[in-house]
This record gives C-alpha cells, structure tokens and sequence, in this order.
C-alpha cells in the first residue's frame, strides 16, 4: 500500500508538470482529488491497513494530498497568468507607466534662439554672475554716484561690507570681458536682471536681457546698425523695419533706442493694442561705448572703439508669441507653458 502511495504521487506530479491548459489540470484534480477519485477511494480502504501501520499511512495519505492539491494549485496559477514574451521576471505584456516629458521654458527658448542669430554672425555666449560688485553695474559703465538707478530703491543691495547687489542690468558683464580679454570682441550675454519694481502685467522684479557688444580699432556706428537690423529680420521676419531715436545712457555716446515696426499690425497705424497705434515697438537700447568704460577696464585711450545694445527678454517672447503679462513666465502654470 504504501509503494501505491509514492507511484501515485510520482505518477500525479508528473502529469501536473506536464498539463498544458486549465482544462487539462482540472481533469487531473477530478481523477486525484475528487469524491470518486483515486485518494479518497485509498481513504475509504484505510481499514484494510494494519492497525499498527493505519496511522502512518494515514499521515502519508493526508501529505499526498496536500501536495497534489499545493502543486495543482500552483499549476493552475501560472497556466492562468499572461503569457511572458521573455526570460526573467519582466512582463513585456504589462502596462507602462506614461511619464510627462517636459520642456524648455519660453524664457529659455526666446534666450537660445536670440544667441544662435548673433552667434551665426560670430559672437560668443559669456554669462556672468546675478551678484555683482558696486564698481561692475555702475562706477565702471560710467552711471555716476547721484544717478537714481544707484539709489538704494532702485536696486537689491546685499548687507555685505562690500557694497554688493544684484546686477540691475547685463551691461556690468561688458566691464568682466573687457577687463579680461583683449579686442577683438564680439560677445552676447544674456541672464537674469534685478530691480525693485511692484509687479503687474509689464513689470516684474525679476527679468531677462540679453547684452551684446562689439570691440574693436575700428567699429561704427553703422556696424552696430548693420548687427541690429539682421537681428531683427532674423527674429521677427525680412519686411521688419528699424528706427533709431537719440536717447542717453552714461555707458555709451551716442546711445539710441532702437523700436521695431509694429510685428501685429505693421505700422499701418490704426487702433493697434500692441503698438498703441504709434506703429513703432520700443525693443532695446544701444550706443557706441563711452571712452569712460574703456579707461575703467584699462584700455589704451583712444585705441579701441565698440558698441553695445541691451534688451529684454520677456518683451521680445511677449512680441514674438503674443503674451500680453510677463507674470505669466514665472507663475509655472502648465497650462500655459504647454503652449510653447
Ligand atoms: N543696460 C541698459 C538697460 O538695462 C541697456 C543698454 C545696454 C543700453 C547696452 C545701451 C547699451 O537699460
């Protein structure tokens, strides 16, 4: 009787491993397991075993079916999972997870697309410190002592002994290149700007700008027109114009602010939003450097001349993608900046 028990089990295993389907291994739980199947019929004949070896049978009988029933179920377990395309525990066959792929920023778009025009044209991209030395954003650009943007309204100082602050413009980038490398020069740098302005849909405290500036023997005024005008039509599209108005800044004589036809309704003047009918769009600020600059980083007086141009960032995607508040950039709604 016992040497039926481990044919049986033996036998049961074997065809356990081997069924294909659930249907197969259903078939082998009736011919084992069920009421007229092969166990219980050995239950049922207990009796003829010996009292002495009753027990131990017993205890095998009731092991047997335990591992027929454990391996069954184990069967019929993997025999229901989804097939696996592969070795090793990975299914293929499961869902993924779907990941959300961001993007650049507006903000970062408008600065690399600005650099590639004026680096197609040859200029290099330098970028400079936000904290910046008193001497760097107003005494080497020649902003005298009793000029307002100096005042401590006007700009975020830091509480250190040295006066620092945040940089209020790029420009102060211009006096770290120049004292550090000779002419020829032909740099862009663009970067975050400070200044203490109350936020509302054109102002926020926080900005960019990207500076451009050229240094050589013998840069004009036209050089800086000629830069300028491919810029814009490079930007904006060929039928731009440009206009040049006089205008002051310490750091460069002659200085001009430099508009754009209007990109929305091209200068034909009627009842524009954009340009407020003028026509004309007030883009940035520009000039031949002041020979003042050049003595502050230790230029030869006389030797060099160059020009510098200055201008928003945020303005130019505001123009560019029709956004009419640049607190829109920094508020990191999706929604929005899905839409670029
Ligand atoms: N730094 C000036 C500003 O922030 C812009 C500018 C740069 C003007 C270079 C002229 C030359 O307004």
């Amino acid at each position: 009787m016992f040497a039926d028990l481990k044919h049986i089990q033996e036998q049961a295993l074997k065809e356990i491993e081997n069924a294909a389907t659930v249907e197969e291994l259903d078939k082998l739980k009736v011919k084992y397991l069920s009421r007229k199947g092969l166990l219980p019929e050995y239950f049922k004949n207990i009796k003829s075993v010996s009292t002495q070896e009753r027990p131990q049978f017993g205890k095998a009988l009731n092991k047997l079916k335990a591992d027929i029933t454990r391996e069954a179920d184990n069967k019929s377990r993997q025999l229901k999972k989804k097939p696996i395309l592969a070795c090793g525990d990975i299914d293929f066959t499961a869902d993924g997870i779907k990941t959300r792929l961001g993007k650049e920023h507006i903000i970062n778009q408008t600065i690399d697309n600005t650099c590639a025009i004026f680096e197609k044209m040859g200029f290099e991209v330098v970028e400079g410190p936000e904290v910046e030395t008193e001497f760097n954003n107003f005494t080497g650009l020649n902003i005298p002592l009793n000029h307002p943007s100096r005042d401590a309204f006007d700009t975020f100082y830091l509480k250190t002994q040295e006066r620092l602050l945040l940089r209020s413009h790029t420009s102060p980038v211009q006096i770290r290149v120049m004292k550090n490398c000779a002419p020829p020069l032909a740099v862009v740098v663009p970067g975050k700007v400070y200044r203490p302005d109350a936020t509302d849909a054109s102002h926020s405290f926080m900005f960019h700008q990207i500076e451009g500036f050229v240094v050589s023997t013998d840069i004009r005024f036209s050089d800086l027109k000629g830069v300028l005008d491919l810029f814009a039509k490079e930007l904006f599209g060929p039928d731009i114009k440009m206009r040049f108005r006089p205008h002051f800044f310490p750091f460069t004589e002659p200085s001009a602010e430099v508009d754009i036809s209007c990109i929305i309704c091209s200068s034909k003047k009627g009842h524009c939003s954009v340009c407020g009918g003028k026509g004309w769009l007030e883009v940035l600020g520009a000039g031949m450097i002041h020979p003042n600059v050049f003595k502050h980083v230790g230029y030869p007086a006389g030797r060099y001349r160059g020009f510098a141009f200055g201008m928003g960032i945020e303005r130019i995607a505001m123009l560019k993608c029709g956004i009419g508040d640049i607190r829109l950039f920094f508020e990191n709604d999706l929604r929005f900046l899905e839409q670029f």
